[in-house]
């Protein structure tokens, strides 16, 4: 069965709003298979977001990934991947759906879309190479 990794990223830890994420994951019909909380380093975070190196805003964002606590869960069922993207709403907080994560919980801080509360894999492919660094135990 499918797997997804969902990331509640810094400003929904502190904000906490933890519960209420994975909650709405749950309720739609997802099992939790795993859950940890950590604060991510620089190595492991350059991993996770090699395909932006190089981008204008791929610095900023590792240092705000970086700045505190992080929630990683893996998601399970079938086509969890497009159902979690489906819940987390549009990239920009501020414009992202009401009744989404983003639209009802986000909004712009003063980083534009940095700060948009989590992250989910967009393919299987993808979800696979970041279960195996987030989980690499
Ligand atoms: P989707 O847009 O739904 O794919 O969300 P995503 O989280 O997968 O976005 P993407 O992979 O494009 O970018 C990764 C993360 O980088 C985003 O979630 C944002 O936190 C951040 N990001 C993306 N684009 C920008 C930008 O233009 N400016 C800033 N400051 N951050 C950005
Ligand atoms: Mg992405």
């Amino acid at each position: 069965t499918e797997r997804t990794l969902v990331l509640v990223k810094p400003d929904g830890v502190s904000r906490g709003l933890t519960g209420a994420i994975l909650a709405r994951v749950e309720a739609k019909g997802y099992r939790l298979a795993a859950l940890e909380q950590l604060t991510p380093g620089r190595e492991l975070l350059a991993e996770h977001y090699a395909e932006h190196e190089g981008k204008p805003f791929y610095e900023p964002l590792l240092e705000f990934m970086a700045s505190g606590p992080v929630v990683a869960a893996i998601f399970e069922g079938e086509r969890v991947i497009e159902a979690f993207r489906s819940l987390a709403g549009a990239t920009d907080p501020t414009v992202a759906a009401p009744g989404t994560i983003r639209g009802d919980f986000g909004r712009d801080w003063g980083l534009k879309v940095q700060q948009n509360l989590v992250h989910g894999s967009d393919s299987p492919e993808s979800a696979e190479r970041e279960i195996a660094i987030w989980f690499s135990a």
